[in-house]
């Protein structure tokens, strides 16, 4: 029997990875700041979590873990291939991210996201109690919202885009243009990371649709929409106890002694995607190598890289180009023994991470284009010791609110150097200023801050 909820999830992955245990295969949930701010919601209104659990074929039966439905949605490996590859990463990822990579159109493509997004729509219109509220979440699922309240016109429905949303020239290109933007527009709300991006989004449906919009709302046969920004945040307390546990402490230490306990450590910790600047920031710190300005093994750097979408044509290539810059480093500037760049290409556990970040003197985020970029947040959260400073793109989300990072434009080398080397140098007394003022925002700014603010401005009371 069918568990129908008065409030439902639709993301494109559940939060849950398959785990074995001694007792045989099951679940876990994933550590996501998404599930964390989400979860107190879903277990007060017995939620349900409709995504993909991974894998091919037929997926599992629906299941309950820690007070959540979770109700997998089944991919086939062909749409696997075209609706999340393809037109979800190939098409959509690099055009949102103002086509830093040159985005691939392909019918077949548009085709299966069609297929996909109606199948998630049916699995939310079957699991949603009368009157619920359902939150789908980012952009492999922009037909989402119209499919749903085709099937099922009494559901309250929010829609969230955890990415940038493009200019209008830029949007113009997509051939499922009218689409998606229909598909959004049968949201209740649409919420983006800036303010900026629901101004491209009113001025779109203007511009492509003819309709009339009168501040962030916009009028659709008859309904209103309204557009707003709500950017999204980390679970600053997790992050914050974790950074002062003392095994994370500890590992902290071995990490730097690891390390050779030089006098700075650089760190970067990405997605391996090319939004995010990798092979720039790698470029940076082989230029101030090569000038004499930083020298192993004073400084040393490490790269982690989390490997992600790898069949993709673009990633694949970023790779290849990544490690041959590492190679290029390490050729010219490592000794036996002391690399000057320590790459990884890897997961790691939440703890791990912590202790990576509380072992680097210098955090450095360039990406080229990010929504929000929670890597730079949770750097800051970790530092409950005040320390460490953080370079930060300007076209990452979080610069509209850690300003007092060291700011630099990624597609500026001079301005990338310059930015890294004020922030090796700044003394202690002016770090600890900087990264007070961001903590305390975060702090006021969290994950759930984030959450109750979407689900009131959507009118789920309860959220208050
Ligand atoms: P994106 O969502 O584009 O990947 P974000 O910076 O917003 O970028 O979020 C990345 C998330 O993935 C962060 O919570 C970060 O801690 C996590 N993460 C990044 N690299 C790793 C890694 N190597 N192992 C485990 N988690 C990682
Ligand atoms: C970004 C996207 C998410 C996505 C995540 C990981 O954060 O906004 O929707 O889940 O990257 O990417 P993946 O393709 O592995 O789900």
């Amino acid at each position: 029997m069918t568990v129908r909820s008065s409030f439902v999830v639709v993301a494109n992955r559940l939060p849950v990875d398959e785990v074995t245990t001694p007792e045989g295969r099951g679940w876990r949930r994933s550590p996501g700041g998404l599930v964390t701010a989400l979860h107190p919601v879903l277990a007060q209104h017995k939620g349900t979590w409709v995504g993909w659990a991974g894998g091919v074929g037929s997926a599992p039966e629906p299941f309950d873990l820690e007070g959540i439905r979770l109700h997998p949605v089944p991919l086939s490996s062909e749409e696997l291939e075209r609706y999340y590859e393809g037109q979800s990463n190939a098409t959509i990822w690099p055009l949102y991210h103002d086509a830093v990579e040159t985005p691939v159109f392909k019918r077949r493509w548009r085709e299966a996201y069609r297929i996909v997004n109606a199948r998630f729509a049916e699995a939310a219109a079957e699991v949603a109690a009368e009157g619920a509220t359902v939150w789908v979440q980012d952009y492999q699922l922009q037909l989402v919202p119209a499919m749903l309240r085709e099937l099922r016109p009494d559901l309250r429905i929010g829609f969230f885009l955890h990415i940038p949303f493009p200019p209008i020239e830029l949007f113009m290109q997509m051939p499922l243009r009218a689409e998606v933007l229909r598909g959004l527009l049968g949201a209740d709300l649409v919420g983006f990371q800036q303010r900026l991006a629901a101004q491209n989004f009113v001025r779109l449906a203007r511009h492509l649709l003819g309709l009339r919009y009168e501040g962030q709302t916009i009028e659709v046969d008859g309904r209103r929409v309204k557009a707003g920004a709500f950017p999204i945040s980390i679970d600053v307390a997790e992050m914050e106890r974790m950074a002062t546990d003392p095994s994370v402490q500890a590992r902290a230490k071995q990490i730097r002694a690891e390390l050779g306990d030089p006098k700075t450590i650089v760190l970067g910790v990405d997605r391996l995607d090319y939004t995010k600047g990798i092979e720039r920031r790698l470029k940076a710190f082989r230029e101030l190598l090569a000038d004499g300005k930083l020298s192993v093994p004073d400084a040393v750097m490490v790269q982690v890289a989390t490997p992600s979408r790898e069949r993709v044509e673009h990633y694949q290539a970023l790779r290849v180009k990544v490690e041959r810059e590492v190679g290029r480093i390490n050729g010219e500037f490592g000794r036996v023994g002391v690399p000057a760049v320590h790459y990884l290409h890897q997961s790691y556990s939440r703890s791990e991470l912590a202790a990576l970040y509380s072992a680097a003197d210098v955090m450095m985020v360039t990406p080229l284009r990010d929504g929000m970029n929670l890597v730079a947040k949770e750097y800051v959260a970790t530092r409950a010791d005040t320390g460490g400073s953080l370079v930060l793109s300007e076209f990452a989300g979080a610069a509209t609110e850690l300003r007092q990072a060291f700011l630099c434009n990624p597609h500026d080398p001079e301005g990338v150097k310059d930015a890294l080397l004020r922030a090796v140098h700044v003394d202690s007394v002016e770090a600890r200023r900087r990264m007070r003022i961001m903590q305390r925002h975060l702090r006021t700014h969290d994950v759930g801050h984030w959450a109750r603010s979407f689900l009131n401005e959507l009118g789920v009371p309860e959220a208050a």
